[in-house]
């Protein structure tokens, strides 16, 4: 499976409520399509006043379905035939009255009456609500999704934001391309349930004055990878980010710092209930040893040097930090070099104290969206071939639940 095409082989029942959120699954449709998925569409009499389907239908490539009466089928069990034939049903928008009936298991039309019918084992129900904040609220529909996620239903949402009614709350259909990265998340392996993983990423910042500072080229883009394929597996992630300009992946809890020391305290805050902490930051070894209150200025005072000295001081080593606890988690350190991986790699591996060091040449995967990777450990190294930055993740992801599933006698990278 490549990141292009996450969901290939996959085939899917698109469902639409009414709502004016129907206008966005016309998006949602194209990125699923274009995902690798198949997509069968169903919509309800109340959808159709918002969309229609002859947009679906060219968007997904087949004929949309609107009846329990569909004379299409030769059986005439639409219901029956559309869930047997689907990896996973997906509800949005979902409206409050799609959510009501859905917990009640009431089947008057096709799409509740399909939800129903589907073998529930094998083809699960995602769930992406739609609807005014205050209708979201009501006892009522909190009842329903309560319900329905006991029944086993999976909530994508609701998000938060502008509502087309004028008000802004809670309510709001998740965005296409959060509603596909979470279908994407929905087929992957929970190798990492009940887990929880915390991460670094991205690069430092040492102030200088309050105006400049010391930093690196880290995008942080491989730490956010491993916090998406984490969190997909199951994880309870804890993303700790340095300066960076990317989005948080769906269902992590991010903590922003700036310097070394606040990642350290920030790490060493969350350390006591991981299972695992993957250090992939690109920590600032120094800082300056005085910050400067004020700007420094280019033209000296008198009796100032006219080029100010910088003075460094060492920062902590995170990683070694939290591999020297009393009882750490399992700690994996990353390594970017310049020349000599493997004999630098192995170099940190002794000197951290950490069973797994991934290594890579930094200045060619700085801010790129593919890597390639070598896993060494005390007895061996392993290549993982160049990929973009998702796909070694859930590779590493992989690694790391086979390592916390035989911590006695951890697999050996070779
Ligand atoms: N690391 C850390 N804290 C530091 C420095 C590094 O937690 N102060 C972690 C990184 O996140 C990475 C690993 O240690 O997982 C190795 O980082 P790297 O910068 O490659 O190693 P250094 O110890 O800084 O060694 P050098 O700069 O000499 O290569």
């Amino acid at each position: 499976m490549s990141e292009a095409t996450p969901l290939a082989g996959k085939h899917l029942l698109l469902g639409l409520s009414g709502g004016i959120a129907c206008y966005k699954v016309a998006e949602l449709t194209r990125l699923l399509v274009k995902a690798g998925a198949t997509v069968q569409v169903i919509m309800t009499e109340a959808a159709e006043a918002f969309i229609t389907p002859v947009t679906l239908q060219a968007l997904s490539n087949r004929p949309v379905y609107t009846s329990q009466w569909d004379a299409r089928q030769d059986n005439n069990m639409a219901h029956i035939n559309l869930g047997r034939e689907a990896d996973a049903m997906l509800i949005a928008p979902a409206s409050a009255d799609m959510i009501a009936k859905l917990a009640q298991g009431r089947a008057d039309e096709l799409l509740s009456l399909t939800a129903l019918a589907r073998p529930a084992q094998r083809c699960a129900l995602l769930v992406a609500p739609a609807m005014n904040r205050e209708m979201w609220a009501h006892p009522a529909t909190q009842r329903n999704v309560a319900q329905l996620v006991a029944d086993g239903a999976e909530l994508l949402g609701p998000g938060t934001g502008d509502q087309a009614c004028g008000e802004v709350g809670d309510g709001r259909m998740l965005e296409p391309q959060q509603l596909l990265d979470r279908v994407v998340a929905h087929f992957q392996p929970k190798l990492l349930a009940g887990r929880r993983v915390l991460i670094t990423a991205g690069p430092t910042y040492e102030a200088i004055d309050p105006v400049r500072g010391i930093t690196n080229r880290s995008s942080g883009k491989m730490g956010f990878a491993i916090a998406r394929a984490a969190a997909e597996a199951g994880a309870q992630v804890t993303l700790v980010a340095g300066p960076v300009h990317l989005p948080t992946p769906q269902g992590v809890r991010r903590i922003d710092v700036q310097s070394a020391r606040q990642m350290l305290d920030a790490v060493l805050a969350e350390t006591a209930t991981q299972d695992a902490f993957v250090a992939t930051a690109a920590v600032a070894d120094w800082r300056p040893a005085d910050v400067a209150e004020h700007k420094i200025k280019k033209n000296a005072a008198p009796g100032q040097a006219a080029v100010p000295a910088l003075a460094l001081t060492e920062n902590p080593d995170i990683l070694a930090t939290v591999a020297a606890l009393p009882t750490p988690p399992l700690c994996v350190g990353f390594a970017a070099e310049s020349q000599d991986l493997l004999k630098n790699a192995r170099d940190k591996l002794a000197r951290k104290r950490v069973p797994l060091i991934v290594a890579n040449l930094g200045p060619a995967t700085f801010g790129q969206d593919d890597n390639a990777l070598l896993l060494v450990d005390a007895r061996g190294q392993r290549e993982l071939s160049r990929a973009d930055k998702l796909t070694l993740a859930r590779e590493l992801v992989r690694e790391i639940a086979q390592r916390l599933n035989t911590p006695v006698s951890p697999a050996s990278a070779s």
